[in-house]
Parts: structure tokens; sequence; C-alpha cells
């Protein structure tokens, strides 16, 4: 029986899962803690832009360089409180023309003029704010540097609804924290969430594949009960026919069990094993329309007899095609008289033309006719057959076929006639039934093509 290893095939597939859904959690554990910081820094930029806002709207809303004439005015005591309490590290102002006018950290920048500050000229020329994270990496910002990682903030300034300048900040970025206690609970929940999934699902999942496997054994075990029953009743069909033809019932058998010796030498695919054996049982059924009178005749036939004893070969066909199962033998069933030189019946087909099967089964049909005893002959002994085997190679038989015959051990023959008329049906045919039947076939009755 050729079914899967449901077990290993499991196996592998936990195996292969488990590392696929283990790179995932990986994966989300090692994201997931950058996302939530990724976000902290976006909210802290926005909550740094909300609070240089509100500053700015409550103190700037008029003309910077008349605020700032008086360098320890108000507005100056304003800007540094500010400073203390939002952790600021710089207080930049700009007028419109991008000239400092106002330096918290670098007083020597006031008066200097800046017209390449890219993000000074967006912000004024948009009037948009911008941020970003910065390591005061410019020239102007050395004294920053101590500070490590800044988010520096341009935001302009209005008066009158005009853009009148612009403020520059620089905040202390706090620690990142990718290593908090917080972080290492949500990546330890990340790593371990779908693994659990992955149990509880491939748990389910074996559970059905199991169930599945039971009942494919189960079809499986109905399938071969209902092919030892097909063949069985084959064999009861064909030995009633037997002894109504040759008063005995071991033709078939002796015929099924040289064509699967033979057909083993020539290496038949299963799929054609199969043919053969059913065809081999079944290749006279049509003698069932044969009268008593000419299949029972003692002596030579007329042309006539002979003619309508001949129709045996297509009266069998239109039995067994289109029946499920026995149109298997239908290839045998219609071509065993066919001859390698052309001129056997019903079509006169010749060579290659005929049928692997039926060249085969031609060859064991006719040895095991002249082994055997009939109404109107004797036995030839088995030397006498051997040797018309050999003398009708190339003529009545496939040469090929005849070869493999004439190799076979003369002795095994012997025995295994020997066996059938002792058991009723040769050990081989239950092996080889068993082996080629153990799975549907498929297109086995399409007609080899003529
Ligand atoms: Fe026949």
């Amino acid at each position: 029986m050729r079914h899967f290893d449901a077990p290993e095939l499991l196996r592998s597939f936990f195996r292969r899962s488990f590392l696929l859904t283990l790179c995932f959690a990986v994966l989300l554990a090692v994201s997931l803690p950058l996302l939530r910081n990724v976000h902290a820094i976006a909210e802290y930029k926005q909550d740094s832009l909300g609070i240089a806002h509100k500053f700015l709207a409550r103190e700037l809303n008029f003309d910077l360089r008349e605020m700032l004439s008086q360098r320890n005015g108000p507005l100056i005591e304003r800007i540094n409180v500010f400073m203390e309490y939002s952790n600021l590290v710089e207080f930049r102002i700009w007028d419109r023309s991008s000239t400092v006018v106002y330096s918290f950290a670098n007083p020597e920048l006031i008066g200097k003029r800046f017209p390449d500050d890219h993000e000074l000229q967006e912000a004024m020329g948009t009037g948009t704010p911008s941020t970003k994270i910065d390591k005061a990496e410019k020239l102007e910002n050395q004294s920053l540097r101590g500070h490590g990682v800044l988010l520096e903030m341009y935001v302009p300034v209005l008066s009158n609804g005009r853009i009148v300048g612009a403020v520059e900040l620089y905040r202390k970025v706090p620690p990142l924290g990718i290593l908090s206690p917080q972080n290492l609970i949500y990546a330890l929940a990340a790593l371990m969430l779908p693994l659990l999934l992955h149990v509880f699902f491939y748990g389910q999942f074996k559970l059905a594949s199991l169930r599945l496997v039971h009942s494919g054994v189960q079809l499986q075990q109905a399938y071969n009960s209902l092919i030892t029953t097909s063949l069985d009743s084959i064999r009861s069909l064909v030995k009633a026919l037997e002894t109504r033809d040759t008063g005995t019932q071991e033709h078939s058998e002796h015929v099924v069990a040289l064509a699967v010796l033979l057909g083993q030498k020539l290496a038949l695919e299963p799929k054609d094993m199969a043919r053969l054996v059913i065809g081999a049982y079944l290749h006279d059924v049509g003698k069932i329309g044969v009268p008593d009178a000419i299949l029972l005749k003692p002596g030579p036939l007329t042309t006539q007899e002979r003619t309508i004893m001949e129709t045996h070969v297509t009266k069998g066909r239109d039995i067994v095609q289109g029946v499920e199962f026995l149109c298997l033998g239908q290839d045998v069933v219609q071509y065993h008289h066919e001859r390698w030189d052309g001129t056997g019946y019903a079509q006169g087909l010749a060579g290659e033309a005929i049928p692997l099967t039926a060249r085969i089964f031609a060859l064991v049909d006719v040895f095991d006719a002249l082994m055997s005893k009939r109404p109107y002959k004797e036995p030839f002994s088995f030397k006498e057959s051997w040797d018309i085997i050999r003398q009708g190679s190339g003529s009545h038989f496939d040469p090929r076929v005849a070869e493999a015959f004439l190799a076979l051990d003369k002795q095994e023959i012997k025995d295994l006639r020997s066996e059938v008329q002792r058991q009723g049906i040769h050990d081989l045919v239950r092996q080889v039934t068993g082996a080629i039947f153990d799975s549907p076939i498929k297109d086995s009755c399409k007609l080899t093509d003529l």
C-alpha cells in the first residue's frame, strides 16, 4: 500500500512552520520596541512644537529688534525661564534677512547672516515649522555638542499675519530606553504570543490531519476489498466458462500466472500489468456467445464454423468495454489472436501495432493450449511446446516477447503449472494483483492507440 508517512509529514510541517513562526516572532520582538521609540520621538516632537508655539504666540508678537534692544530686558528674562523649564539648550532668533538677532548659547552669532541655512529658509518661506533629530553638526552649533542628541526646531514668527523671522530651538532628547523594562515586556510578549498560537493551531491541525489520514486508510481498505471482490467475481465467471469450454478450471489460472511471470521479465509498468492480468482472465469471455456445437466440436472446424469461433474476440470486447474494471482487459480480449506477421484475426494487425499486453498474452495462451488436453487433441510435451514457440518467433509471436519467454527457467514454468493445479491460484498472481491494484488506476480503460 503506497501511502505517505503521515507522522513524518506532520513533523516536517511542524519544524518548518515553527521556524517560520519563530522568525516572525523575533522580527516582531525586535521591531516592536523600535516602533514604540519612533512613536515616542514623534510625540516628543509634537509636544516640543506645542510648547514652542505657546511661548512664541504669547511673547513674540511685535518687532523683534525692538524687543531685543535691551539685553537684560523682560523678554530675555522670560526666554531664560522658558528654556530652563523646557529643557532647551539654545534659543536663537532670526530676522527675515536670515540674520541672527538673538542667541542664548552663542551670543557671538548675533548680527551674523546665514542665507544658506536650508531649514531656516524653508520655515520662513513656507510658514511651516520643521523638526529633526540633530547632533549639532553645523559649525555655528559647536557649543551645543556636549548636550548629546538634540531636537532641532525651526518655528516661523508671525506679526500681523506676516512672517517676520523665525526661532531656532534646540531641546534635549531624553534617552530612548530601548532596553527599558516596559520595552522588554513588550518584546517578550511579541516573542511568546506567536509561538503559543503556533503550538495551539498546530495541535488542531494535527488532530484534523490524523482524522483525515484515518479516513483515507478506511477508504483504501474499502477500495482493496472492492478490488478483491471484483477479482474473485471475475475468476468465478471465467471458471464457469472454462468448465463449459475445456472441462477444466485451470487454463485461466495457468495463463494468468505465466503472463505475470513473462510481464515481470519484460518489466511491464504496473498499469500494463493490471491490463494483462484482467485481460488474461477474461480473454475468452466472448466464447459465451459461441454455440456449443462449434465450441465443443471434437474434430476440425469448417470455414464457416471457424469464422463463428473467431467472433469470440469481438464478442468479448463488447462484453468488457465500458464496464468499470472489466474494461482493463479490453486490449488482450480484442487482440489476443493477432499475429506478429499480420496473419491473425480479427483485425489482422501486425508488429507493434498490436498492444504489447496482447502480444505477451498471445504467446502464453498458445503455450498453455499446447500443453493442455483438448476435446480435439492430446497435450504436447513440454519440449514440443517449447520448440513450437521458438519456431513461431517473428511469425506468430513478437520476437522480443518470445526471446524473454525462452530465457525463462523451464523448471520455474513447470513448478508454476504444478502450483496452480495444487492451490488453484499462483502466489505470484496474488502478490502482483495486491500491488498493482493498490490504488485506483487512472485512464485504465483507454485502448492503446492504433
Ligand atoms: Fe481466444
